[in-house]
């Protein structure tokens, strides 16, 4: 397989800063090495630029945040301009027969990453998205303000149209064609979208009735049926603390780390994979880089290990 390492270096889609030195844990994590030893084809072909100094930017180099955006879409600016920048980079993956992997960085950036396999695929795209939310608010629903939890809903083509409309084509991906795994934690008005779209939802609670093997066998069918392509957003939330601890928005009772290798695992078999993000990796909440490591065995599971 051949592989493009997209490093996204932001968190300003998240209030817990931190985010921002995600790529690099992975990569400090060995995952460029462990990928070749696999036999796949890597280039890293390192981060995402930020803006250069002038040009409207969520933090500044001393590492204060300042106001940009408005309370129900905190940095709105930047996180669109990151994503038209992340957009191109994926398309250009894909324009060279590669595989982008998306490496966070916050969870907004699946507006970018989305948008850019849509443009590419000769039909409908299929998503998977593993987390411990539903990142299905919009700007009228959000409790907090932050983009992260928009993402899905976004490339939906709900919420602000200034990221469902990012590169043009909108929605990028249609509800039918979408599974959510792992959810524990969704908040009212995105109960209600769910409802609304019939997006299928496999709750923590659902993942332990009927296990991993039969969810995958499940979201598969749904996420490939009449597709031409699979995209996976995994949130490293989406596994349980004690097997992700760096990250920043932490929710009890998630996915084991070995259930989610089982998941990559249906997901390499399946052949459809034509892009990836794992997202949220927060070292400076890690331990020993632990959650680092877990993206990059789940990483290397879902390339063929
Ligand atoms: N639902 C909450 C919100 O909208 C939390 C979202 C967390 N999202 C994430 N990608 N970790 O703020
Ligand atoms: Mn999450
Ligand atoms: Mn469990
Ligand atoms: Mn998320």
């Amino acid at each position: 397989q051949m592989i493009d390492i997209i490093g996204v270096p932001y968190d300003l889609g998240a209030s817990c800063k931190g985010g921002r030195m995600g790529p690099d844990a992975f990569r400090c994590a060995g995952l460029v090495t462990r990928l070749r030893e696999l036999g796949c084809d890597v280039l890293d072909r390192g981060d995402v630029k930020l803006p250069a100094a002038g040009e409207p930017y969520g933090w500044s180099r001393t590492g204060e945040e300042s106001v940009s955006g408005s309370p129900k879409a905190r940095h709105l600016p930047e996180i669109v301009s990151l994503n038209k920048r992340l957009f191109r980079a994926v398309s250009g993956s894909h324009h060279n027969q590669r595989i982008p992997l998306v490496l966070g960085g916050d969870h907004s950036l699946a507006i970018g990453s989305v948008a850019g396999t849509a443009s590419q695929l000769e039909g409908p795209l299929g998503v998977i998205w593993f987390d411990a939310h539903g990142d299905l608010n919009t700007f009228k629903t959000t409790p907090s303000g932050n983009i992260h939890g928009m993402s899905l809903a976004a490339s939906l083509g709900y919420g602000h149209p200034i990221l469902t409309k990012l590169s043009g084509l909108r929605p990028k991906v249609r509800p039918e064609h979408v599974v959510l795994i792992g959810a524990r934690s969704l908040d009212p008005g995105e109960l209600k979208l769910i409802q609304q779209t019939g997006i299928r939802v496999f709750t923590i609670r659902e993942i332990d009735r009927i296990g991993m093997q039969e969810v995958m066998q499940q979201a598969l069918a749904i996420s490939t049926r009449d597709t031409a392509g699979l995209h996976l957003s995994f949130d490293l939330d989406a596994l349980d603390p004690a097997d992700a601890p760096g990250v920043g928005t932490p929710v009890a009772h998630g996915v084991r780390l070995d259930e989610a290798m089982l998941a990559m695992k249906f997901i390499y078999e399946n052949g459809s994979l034509r892009s990836a993000d794992f997202v949220e990796l927060n070292p400076v909440l890690d331990l020993r880089n632990r959650t680092g490591k877990a993206g990059v065995e789940l990483i290397c599971t879902l390339f063929g290990k």
